[in-house]
């Protein structure tokens, strides 16, 4: 009964396959559909069968042949594509070229340097907290002993919104946030925005700050100057020269300030640093008994450091950059080198 259906069925498959031009799937077709083809001759040969025979093997070829006439139309189609596309793209399209590198993001300086701080200090046992940047007069001033008529206000040039609202001028308010949630002990960090009218090679009108607070029994200024210089050594690598500096601020008492040997000049002294050598990078102190009466803590038993530091001015440290507003400007040339 000549050659088996499967096999014919699979041959085919494998010619139509291997066609990818007109003329040769033409080919194809005549080799088992044309006056000679292998299916023709199939169906001369049923003549040879009885009644009944005949009925059976002729569905049987009849199928296979609708099935391979579709199968030749849905390879020309296919091939008639394929030939539009190469036209097309004939003398537009350079196929040797290379491939275009497609260049992924990075993280942005800013971003790298926060994650690396908060790290130290989650390291040390601090968790972080967070804060809202509209915030109330009362968090951002009041409850950090600095009451309306203050002349401590004057050094913070605030974006006021109304009376009582403003946008946070750094981001000691979550203490008090902290506080008002929380007994003590207490070790929470708070990262974030804030907001000054302020523009220099050194001041950015927002900016970003990590505050740190630590409160317990028996803690010891000692304890506060261990932690800055641990994260100082830390985040520069050893690599620049710090000191401490005594300052002011009305929730600290005593109050001190870190600077860093300046990136510009290395301390001879520059216009980045204005002739004196340092760079400040945070503020910080031993919570004032003020602060904790107006959260509710008792300082006749707990004692607390506190500190909040620049992130713009350690990131500008760390990598030797001597105006800070080049990290808002958005310049690609700028951003690729970190
Ligand atoms: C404060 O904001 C205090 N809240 C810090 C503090 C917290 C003291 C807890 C004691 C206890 P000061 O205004 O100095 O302090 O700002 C802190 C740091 O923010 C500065 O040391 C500096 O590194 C950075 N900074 C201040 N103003 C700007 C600005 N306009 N642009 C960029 N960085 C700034």
């Amino acid at each position: 009964m000549g050659m088996n259906i499967e096999s014919i069925r699979r041959e085919f498959l494998k010619d139509v396959g291997e066609a990818t031009s007109l003329p040769v799937l033409y080919e194809v077709k005549a080799k088992y559909l044309g006056r000679k083809g292998i299916l023709t001759n199939l169906f001369k040969e049923l003549k040879n069968l009885s009644v009944e025979e005949r009925r059976e093997r002729g569905r049987v070829l009849n199928d296979l042949k609708e099935w391979m006439e579709e199968r030749i139309r849905k390879r020309e189609g296919e091939i008639l594509e394929a030939e539009a596309l190469k036209k097309e793209l004939e003398g537009k399209v350079d196929l040797t070229l290379p491939g275009r590198r497609v260049r992924i993001g990075n993280i942005h300086p800013l971003n790298r340097v926060l994650r690396e701080i908060i790290e130290i200090f989650s390291s040390m046992g601090f968790s972080l907290e967070e804060g809202p940047e509209i915030e109330l007069d009362y968090y951002n001033f009041e409850a950090l002993n600095i009451p309306k008529d203050h002349p401590a206000r004057d050094m913070h040039d605030t974006f006021y919104i109304t009376d009582n609202a403003l946008l946070r001028t750094h981001t000691s308010p979550v203490q008090i946030r902290a506080m008002r949630k929380r007994k003590p002990p207490l070790r929470v960090i708070s990262a974030g925005k804030v907001y000054r009218r302020d523009s220099d090679p050194t001041h950015s009108p927002m900016f970003h700050q990590v505050e740190g607070l630590l409160v317990d029994e028996d803690v010891k200024l000692a304890d506060l100057k261990g932690v800055l210089s641990e994260f100082a050594n830390r985040i520069f690598g050893g690599k620049r020269r710090v000191r401490f500096r005594p300052s002011y601020f009305p929730f600290t008492e005593p109050s001190l300030e870190v600077d860093v040997e300046c990136v510009r000049c290395g301390g001879k002294g520059c216009q980045v640093c204005k002739g004196t050598g340092w760079l400040e990078i945070l503020g910080a102190g031993m919570v004032h008994p003020e602060v904790f009466k107006a959260v509710g803590y008792d300082s006749g038993k707990y004692v607390g450091f506190a500190f909040g530091l620049g992130v713009e001015r350690i990131a500008m440290l760390k990598y030797g950059i001597d105006d800070l507003r080049l990290f808002f400007d958005n310049d690609l040339r700028f951003l690729r080198q970190f």
